[in-house]
């Protein structure tokens, strides 16, 4: 590694850190890297006509968005400053704030200290991302993901904000996983209702159950669990999903930096490699946790990257990683239901290069039925996108990819490539309509696009639902399957939409024919379809609004109309955040929205630390938003 300050990068960027392309030797390459190449216009002109032409026929044309507009609000123009902006009419007021007490008697957050380790897993918890909101007789839950930690904040009295103890480690293991709260409306708006009977911390050394076709594997036990059927804790926890029987799914995505080894020479197996597992560890956790030290723990890692079902209603039922879903960098889980009552999971694999996968139980659903094996028994499958705008589901068989069923659901990146699937510009949330059978895919952004390998050593070929070389800016790909049938093993595809620039991008990097001046973006990230058929488009992208990102200001929520494609600006949040997570409330007069990893003054002023925070938005008439 190097002696320089990693703490700002982003996940992706890290991760490139420790794999950086052949030509990339020094720190400076790898972060500048987007930035400093310039050939990819050549690149995509060169490919020919074949993705060029695909890419932009395919897309929403102006004759389609002159049809009666669905979106009804008066769209927003892109902004750069340190709050939350929304539509004449509509306003907004935080709900749940990092440090949020959870529980009477817990002070609210110190910001001298950052929290203290005692109460930091009595609180709402750090960088909020996926959720789901669930009716429990006449309470409101909210099940939220806490990403990761911004140790500058959450330590800052820390140098770098590096831990330097165990109970620094553990404040920190504290923040992460996922909040279950309960949320009431009063006079003042919405608040956290404290101490309800529903309300839980789920964090990295909450104790959960193991299912599916790898518990019990060899690479899953450990001294502490022999068995290798129970695992403490959940982390990175990105987005989520919700299944029919109203549980919550977590997602597990950059798991891979949390582990480290003590012995910088310790040789570590060729997997780790491709799952991006090194020497060091983004939080130094290996030197304060035996657990996270590859040298003393060697198969904790392929103990993460997986699905956890947790049930928001009962607050003492284990959580249960679900192997059958796969095993790497899971974004989010999006489940519908097949006409004959199977279960489908969409799945999204976020790094660059890696793959979109299915899952599609082999049992059916019905109200009421035992659902406790739903998500243990079924087939995975990885999407292969062909030229043609035709696809097909692969499915990750022992037959297909010389594995064995385990093997498959713990190394399922090594399987998908065994089968030969697109690798993509980085799969991050998968939104299905509710109104139309068909599901989406934000590709979030790929600056390795025809230039570097995934780690697997697939090649990224220019091209399909990939158009465009070091594509900075993302698209979003959607496809609609064969007999209406979402577990059905073929289907039709094409982009929705194709962000980038017309004003100073060139060629493909203009975007698509529904970019416009007025709704500039790019990196769409979090996803969401409302009960309408509106599909909301959160970004995770560079809000630096200088060059070839000038126009698209700060990380912000969209509203697309999926029939005339036109997409239009709702929200835009404040500086250096990221806007991730949506969910209703029951009666869909309210939106809650996530703010990650603001910069300050968000939101409590000058002088004090930032707090990534979930807000309230609602129409000024209290009318139905979605
Ligand atoms: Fe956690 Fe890929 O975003
Ligand atoms: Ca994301
Ligand atoms: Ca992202």
């Amino acid at each position: 590694m190097n002696d320089i300050d990693t703490s700002d990068l982003s996940w992706d960027d890290w991760d490139e850190l420790q794999r950086p392309a052949a030509e990339e030797t020094d720190f400076d390459a790898v972060v500048e890297g987007a930035l400093s190449r310039r050939g990819f216009l050549a690149g995509v002109l060169a490919f020919g006509s074949g993705a060029a032409v695909m890419g932009t026929a395919s897309l929403m044309g102006s004759a389609a968005q002159a049809a009666t507009s669905r979106i009804a609000f008066k769209p927003l123009a892109a902004q750069t400053d340190f709050t939350i902006h929304v539509p004449e009419g509509y306003s907004w007021k935080p709900v749940a704030k990092w440090g949020q007490p959870l529980f009477s008697g817990v002070d609210d957050l110190d910001h001298a200290t950052g929290g203290a380790l005692e109460t930091s897993d009595k609180v709402f918890g750090e960088n909020t991302d996926g959720m789901e909101a669930f009716t429990v007789g006449n309470h409101q839950l909210i099940a939220v993901n806490h990403e990761y930690v911004n140790p500058k904040i959450n330590l800052p009295n820390n140098e770098g904000g590096v831990p330097t103890s165990a109970d620094d480690v553990r404040k920190l293991q504290n923040l992460q996983g996922v909040t279950v709260m309960e949320v009431a409306e009063g006079e003042n708006g919405w608040d956290i209702v404290k101490d309800s009977p529903f309300t839980r911390r789920i964090h990295q050394n909450t104790p959960m159950k193991i299912a599916g076709p790898a518990a019990g594997h060899n690479l899953l036990k450990t001294d502490a669990d022999p068995a290798g059927v129970e695992v403490l804790g959940t982390m990175n926890n990105c987005g989520a999903g919700k299944t029919p029987w109203g549980t919550y799914l977590t997602c597990e995505e950059n798991f891979n930096g949390y582990f480290g080894s003590t012995d910088a020479n310790l040789e570590l197996p060729e997997d780790f490699g491709r799952y991006g597992i090194g020497h060091e560890g983004r939080y130094a956790y290996e030197k304060f946790d035996a657990r996270f030290d590859l040298a003393t723990t060697p198969n904790e890692p392929y103990r993460f990257g997986y699905i956890v079902e947790i049930d928001p209603a009962n607050p003492d039922a284990m959580p249960v990683k679900r192997t059958a879903l796969g095993r790497f960098k899971h974004e989010n889980a999006a489940c519908v239901l097949a006409p004959d009552g199977r279960v489908v999971v969409y799945l999204g694999d976020d790094e660059r290069g890696e793959f979109l996968y299915k899952f599609v139980s082999d049992g059916v659903y019905t109200p009421g039925g035992d659902t406790s094996t739903l998500l243990d028994e079924g087939q995975l499958y990885a999407a292969k996108f062909n030229e043609d705008g035709n696809g097909e589901w692969v499915a990750l068989t022992p037959e297909a990819t010389g594995m064995s069923q385990p093997q498959i659901c713990i190394l399922t990146r090594v399987a998908a490539s065994k089968v030969g699937a697109t690798t993509m510009d980085r799969p991050e949330w998968v939104a299905v309509n509710p109104v139309a059978v068909e599901a989406y895919c934000a590709l979030t952004n790929n600056k390795n696009r025809g230039l570097k390998a995934n780690a697997g050593g697939d090649e990224t070929p220019v091209g399909g639902p990939n158009p465009r070389e070091a594509n900075k800016y993302g698209q979003i790909v959607r496809w609609f399957p064969a007999g209406d049938d979402h577990a059905s093993d073929s289907f039709t595809w094409d982009l929705y939409v194709m962000a980038g620039n017309p004003t100073v991008g060139e060629g493909l990097y203009k975007g698509s024919e529904n970019i416009n001046a007025g709704n500039l973006f790019n990196s769409p990230d979090g996803m969401m379809f409302d009960s309408t058929g509106l599909l909301w488009i959160q970004t995770d992208g560079d809000d630096d609004n200088e060059g070839e990102f000038e126009g698209m200001g700060n990380n912000q929520m969209l509203a697309g109309d999926p029939v005339t494609g036109q997409i239009e600006r709702f929200l835009t949040g404040p500086n250096g955040s990221e806007v991730t997570g949506l969910t209703w409330s029951a009666d869909k007069r309210t939106m809650f929205v996530g703010i990650q990893h603001p910069s300050a003054p968000f939101p409590d002023g000058e002088g004090k630390l930032a707090r990534s925070t979930v807000v309230a938005v609602k129409r000024d008439d209290n009318a139905i938003i979605g």
